[in-house]
């Protein structure tokens, strides 16, 4: 049978919000295309995009560039580019690569079918980059088109309020919106329904969620109202900022029964003048505090971390305090990052560059500290048996998740995917366990 539908291939990067909105342009254009893993393929490229780094624009183009000759051969291909870059240089990127059909920000997303109908009606070059204070996201019948059989993301607000002087988030997400628990809720259901049994709720700063409700609602009320509903669930969520991290949220990891045990918190860096003048509102001792607070409440709880390394102004002495606090804390993983400098962010007028070489040497010092930690902290779970969801499989090859967090592969010829089933744990590598089935 000949399919009715065109064919769109999306590319994603970024971050699971992008992730989720990748997902949410299949679901929008599900009535007119279906997806394809292979852009030769397709009627309709859609790029994702991150700017989040000065790398992750670069991609952009290197990929521009490789879609024109496609584009040539096949003049009815058209090409979209949404996200956050897209957001951040709007029209300036049809000047820039004028193959490009459609712009669209992270809200203006939601207008795509109506951008296709108009090009399709002899339009060129349509620009959605108005971002809306009071956007809120759409909801649509049908269900999103998961990826994974076993694990999805929910997006459970946009945007973020917090102005961290180095990001580009709040410029090019706008204001920090939550989505009605309702929907949320009514969005859980359909993926459950579809199989998934590990479920990570987005949000930039997730802790201050329902702030503008109209009916105001904590986090942790919509915890416990996802735990109550989905007892059987596995339920994660992501980013958490320390200054907005609750005692009551903390205690949700002792009393509810689906939250997994894992919690990242980014730190940034260990110095509290450059926390200063990051804006992140947190003191070392303070976030100290609540790190102990935590693996008090949920023994054994998976803590991760973001570090970023050359911020203007961070002398030997303030690399110093992070490295310090890497061996204090004893992170189970960190994602480093050297800093870039973002047009139009706070941090990008401050004249106290750290010179890109030293950028470099401090990023590989904090990767070699980490990989020590991270692989100790790992071989503490040698020996002992632990509680995995079988995400894949293929041959000989298992792979699961630990409720921490940590990736299990085990070579075992079964099906079991979507199964919880126990492992022992024989050996840790860096970033994955080794195990067999228990039985
Ligand atoms: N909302 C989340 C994280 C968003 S971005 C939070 O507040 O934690 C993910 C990570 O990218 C950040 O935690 C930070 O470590 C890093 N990052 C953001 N802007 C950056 C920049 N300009 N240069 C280098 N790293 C950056
Ligand atoms: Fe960026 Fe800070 Fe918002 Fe996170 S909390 S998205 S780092 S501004
Ligand atoms: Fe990148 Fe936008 Fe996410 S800048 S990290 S894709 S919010």
């Amino acid at each position: 049978m000949i399919s009715r539908h065109k064919k769109c291939h999306i590319i994603t990067f970024g971050c699971q919000m992008n992730e989720y909105d990748s997902l949410r342009m299949a679901q929008i254009l599900s009535d007119t295309y279906r997806l394809t893993p292979f852009a030769e393929d397709a009627d309709l490229i859609l790029i994702n995009t991150c700017s989040i780094r000065e790398k992750a624009e670069h991609k952009l183009y290197s990929l521009l560039g490789r879609l024109r000759p496609l584009k040539q051969k096949k003049p009815g291909l058209k090409i979209g580019v949404t996200g956050c870059v897209a957001q951040q240089l709007g029209k300036r990127l049809f000047s820039r690569a004028p193959h490009i059909d459609i712009v669209a920000g992270p809200q203006g997303l939601y207008g795509l079918p109506r951008a296709l109908k108009a090009i399709e009606d002899g339009k060129t070059h349509i620009a959605m980059t108005r971002l809306e204070d009071k956007f809120q996201i759409p909801q649509v019948s049908v269900p999103l088109p998961i990826r994974r059989p076993t694990r999805a993301f929910v997006t459970i607000m946009q945007g973020c309020d917090n102005f961290c002087t180095y990001c580009i988030v709040p410029f090019v997400r706008g204001r920090e919106m939550s989505r009605p628990p309702q929907d949320i809720l009514s969005e859980i259901r359909s993926l459950v329904e579809q199989g998934v049994k590990d479920i990570t709720l987005l949000g930039q700063n997730v802790n201050s969620y329902g702030k503008n409700l109209p009916e105001p609602v904590e986090f942790p009320d919509l915890l416990r109202a996802i735990d109550d509903r989905f007892p059987e669930l596995r339920l994660r969520f992501t980013t958490s900022h320390p200054k907005d991290l609750s005692d009551d949220l903390i205690s949700c990891f002792s009393s509810l029964q689906g939250l997994c045990e894992h919690l990242h918190l980014p730190v940034q860096s260990g110095s509290n003048s450059i926390l200063r003048r990051m804006n992140r509102k947190y003191t070392i001792e303070q976030y100290l505090e609540k790190v102990e607070k935590l693996r008090k409440t949920c023994p054994g709880i998976t803590i991760t971390t973001d570090i970023i390394v050359g911020f203007p102004g961070e002398t030997d002495k303030d690399f110093q305090d992070t490295i310090s606090l890497l061996e204090i804390v004893r992170f189970d993983q960190i994602f480093t990052f050297k800093y870039s400098e973002r047009p139009g962010t706070a941090a990008a007028t401050f004249t106290d560059s750290v010179p890109e070489e030293v950028r470099k040497e401090r990023l590989q010092q904090v990767i070699e500290l980490q990989n020590r930690i991270g692989l100790e902290q790992y071989r503490r779970l040698e020996n002992s048996v632990m509680e995995c969801l079988i995400e894949k499989g293929q041959g000989m090859k298992l792979q699961g998740r630990t409720r921490g967090n940590h990736v299990v592969n085990i070579i075992e010829n079964k099906q079991l995917v979507g199964q919880t089933v126990n492992v022992f744990i024989e050996k840790a590598c860096h970033h994955s366990l080794k195990g067999r089935l228990v039985n």
